[in-house]
């Protein structure tokens, strides 16, 4: 209970703009030219940067469902100044006129692009030809705005079971730690739930609807980074702890003792809405 009360005191205060302690941003860095280099460059290729070496604290991957949305470009303007990396799942209908080039940043300031289907399909109801099909839309609509397919699938509404992590073709990327975000839109719940239940390894679900998401998960960030924390793609999150992204499995976190596991057929249906 202490520490709820503390955390959302600190929620409040970080959120409001009245901390006594200004929050370390960390490095700054300006978003880059865009330039056609991204088009050759292997999609989410972990950055072998100092983020890499600095993971050997505490790190977490913030994932972003449903997006673009409209406070994405506030979103990428907060986490390029916090040198923050995300992972976005693309709710890939959505890539037209300002979006394309909402995506398009996303790759290109570092972040890691993922799918979420075409049309957010419910994929336990498809068969494996109309999974297919989902997949070979969002890739295409995906690589076209991004400059490379998308090589991670979250599954909308986390419906899932094996002969859709099978029929995808990629990587499942499930989570560890569901703020509810789009059912509460507060962006102090938002904060205390990642404060109050975060572990080193998690994967943090966020969502690119609301304005609540966006405020609450800054605050969040700030109040981490004090804590030692650092904010990496999925990729570099399993790759700073030695576990392989293989299509045909999937992968609630990166903690030292995960929960990543073969499915069971338990699993489905109990997650919010993805
Ligand atoms: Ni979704």
């Amino acid at each position: 209970m202490k520490r709820l009360v503390a955390s959302i005191a600190i929620c409040v205060l970080v959120i409001t703009g009245c901390a006594v302690a200004t929050p370390s941003l960390g490095r700054i860095v300006p978003a880059a030219a865009w330039t056609d280099s991204i088009l050759n460059e292997p999609p989410c290729a972990p950055d072998s940067d100092l983020r890499l070496l600095a993971g050997q604290g505490k790190v977490v991957a913030l994932t972003f469902d449903d997006g673009p949305g409209p406070y994405t470009g506030q979103l990428l303007d907060e986490l390029a100044a916090r040198d923050a990396k995300a992972t976005f799942f693309i709710f890939a209908e959505k890539i037209t006129g300002d979006n394309a080039f909402l995506v398009r940043r996303m790759a290109q300031e570092g972040h890691c692009v993922g799918s979420h289907t075409y049309h957010h399909a419910r994929l336990t109801t498809l068969t494996n030809s109309q999974i297919w099909q989902e997949m070979d839309l969002a890739d295409r609509a995906i690589a076209q705005a991004a400059g490379s397919p998308p090589q991670l699938m979250r599954p909308p509404f986390g419906a899932y079971d094996q002969r859709v992590i099978d029929a995808c073709g990629k990587p499942v990327i499930l989570w560890s730690l569901d703020t509810r975000d789009w059912e509460l839109h507060d962006p102090e719940t938002v904060c205390r739930n990642i404060l109050d239940f975060v572990q080193d390894g998690d994967i943090i679900l966020l969502h690119e609807l609301a304005l609540s998401s966006k405020d609450g998960v800054v605050a969040a960030i700030d109040i981490l980074m004090e804590d030692g924390y650092s904010f990496v793609t999925v990729p570099e999150l399993f790759q700073l702890r030695g576990i392989p992204l293989e299509a045909g499995k999937h992968y609630h976190d990166a903690r030292q003792a995960g929960n990543n596991c073969e499915y069971s057929g338990e699993e489905s249906g109990n997650v919010s809405q993805g």
